[in-house]
């Protein structure tokens, strides 16, 4: 390779000696400072060009967006906020960009406009930021998980069964939609389809992770999953990335432990590996934040909020409990949750957990134990208690700005229980033979959680819109690529 990455030529103390810089034009000021970013860093280098002795065919030529070849001296610069740049003696252009048309322009542009154009954004210093902060979480998740000596375990894409029960998937099929087969009374025929059964995208590989487990012990599957929920909000997205570990012989308090070790693990390692990009990110929200009213700034940075969630322990309460906190506050002043007035057995909306996060304990909270009217048919099954309430061994992780983070349970390991309670939500026995037979041979107790990788992103960049913290966000009418 005869160039040098531009992160390594910032670093760099061998001043005078000859290298080649290759990468894209950020500006080009007075026809003689050119910023040249490759990627390799959130920022630039500055090549300066002895325009006397360049064409100007070459000096027109080196516009926003252009991918330049520069040849040059590394000498200290006198430059505000760089140490270095290159005293370039040869330029030449690889790719030539239209600065007419090329959307990207030297100046600030909006999340917005940069949602718009998904496939430039990445160039940005922001995206450049978000997404390698991104892939150190990635990295991190395997890592965590393949120290503690989990199998990462690959779930199925396309699967005939609903992993959660709540009717939100995508279908998959090869029939032809205008003209289906039909069976004789008239619905589709989906045998004659290529898989000869009703597929859809998976939405959880949590079933097929409780079938490993109870094989190998302890797993993880860290892969895309697929909710068509028509949701138009700032924490859904219709394609996102999910891990789920599960684990056999775990209780509900070893599974909340693990949850808690592992998202402070993450959090930690990419602090650790990406300070330059959590600076930045850091820098643009505190640049956001001018614009608001005092009032309504937050009270840490990124970096210390980031501190914060790693120095305290997540609190850890019933939802009774949370239910009794909230029936008892009062949010603005005067009015209460009216909503909650209804009392124990309701969901709890974003705006409950934000205020039991944000407001009420200002740190990263795990609530246990949820009505089992309101949670998936697989979760163990609490004894029902003196008042008649019926829980299950759920958890939920909720952090502050994000809401759920984490959901999670201990599983019924009870063959009977698990089938009586399949019989009560209108789930056929006939269609999950596979996965009881998890509790017909050898059934032990087992948990597990899935993390929402882009609500882990959110958080960790400090980004509001989690269309900002994946490459290309699937979201009600938005694939184009
Ligand atoms: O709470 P959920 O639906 O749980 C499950 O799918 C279980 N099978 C997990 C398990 O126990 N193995 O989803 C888990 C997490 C949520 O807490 C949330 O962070 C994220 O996945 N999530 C979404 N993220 C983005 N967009 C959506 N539409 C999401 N739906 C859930
Ligand atoms: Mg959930």
């Amino acid at each position: 390779m005869e160039h040098t990455r531009i992160k390594e030529l910032l670093k760099s103390e061998e001043f005078g000696k000859e290298v080649i810089v290759k990468g894209w034009v950020r500006t080009f000021r007075n026809n003689q400072f050119i910023a040249i970013n490759d990627g390799s860093s959130i920022n630039n280098i500055q090549a300066v060009v002895d325009f006397e002795n360049t064409p100007e065919e070459i000096l027109k030529r080196i516009t926003t967006g252009a991918a330049v070849r520069v040849k040059g001296n590394l000498v200290e610069s006198l430059g505000k906020g760089q140490r270095v740049e290159v005293k370039a003696t040869e330029v030449s252009i690889i790719g030539d960009s239209d600065p007419e048309k090329y959307p990207l322009q030297p100046k600030k542009h909006s999340l917005e406009f940069l949602r718009e154009i998904a496939h430039l954004r990445v160039r940005t210093g922001t995206f450049n930021a978000i997404f390698k902060v991104r892939n150190a979480l990635s990295f991190a998740i395997h890592k965590f998980f393949q120290e503690r000596d989990f199998v990462y375990f690959h779930s199925p894409i396309i699967t005939g069964s609903d992993a959660e029960g709540a009717g939100e998937m995508f279908r998959v099929t090869t029939l032809d939609p205008i003209n289906p087969p039909l069976t004789e009374d008239g619905k589709v025929d989906f045998k004659e389809d290529f898989f000869g059964k009703s597929t859809n995208l998976t939405v959880s590989g949590q079933l097929e992770g409780e079938l490993a487990a109870l094989a190998f012990g302890n797993i993880y599957t860290f892969g895309p999953t697929f909710r068509a929920e028509n949701s138009n909000t700032t924490r859904h997205l219709a394609e996102f990335w999910m891990i789920e570990p599960e684990m056999a012989f775990y209780e509900l308090e070893d599974n909340m432990d693990l949850a808690e070790d592992l998202l402070k693990y993450v959090i930690k390692y990419a602090l650790d590996t990406c300070p330059e990009e959590i600076e930045f990110l850091k820098n643009r929200l505190l640049d956001e934040e001018k614009s608001k009213p005092q009032a309504e700034r937050s009270e840490l940075n990124l970096v210390e909020k980031l501190n914060f969630v790693l120095e305290n322990n997540f609190e850890r309460l019933t939802y009774t409990e949370a239910i009794d906190i909230l029936k008892s506050s009062k949010p603005n002043q005067k009015k209460q949750f009216k909503y909650l007035i209804e009392g124990w057995g309701a969901d709890l909306q974003s705006e409950h957990e934000r205020y039991l996060v944000e407001k009420h304990f200002k740190k990263p909270v795990i609530l246990t134990d949820y009505p089992r009217e309101i949670k998936s048919f697989y979760m163990k099954q609490n004894e029902v208690d003196a008042q008649g309430r019926h829980t299950v061994r759920a958890m939920d992780i909720l952090f502050p700005g994000i809401g759920e983070m984490v959901g999670g349970s201990q599983r019924e390991e009870n063959l009977d229980k698990l089938l009586a309670r399949m019989a009560e939500v209108g789930i056929p026995e006939e269609e999950m033979e596979w996965f009881l037979d998890t509790r017909r041979f050898g059934s032990v107790p087992h948990s597990g959680f899935g993390v929402g990788f882009e609500r882990l992103v959110l958080f960790t960049t400090g980004m509001t819109n989690i269309r900002d913290v994946i490459p290309f966000p699937r979201t009600p009418k938005n694939a184009e690529f």
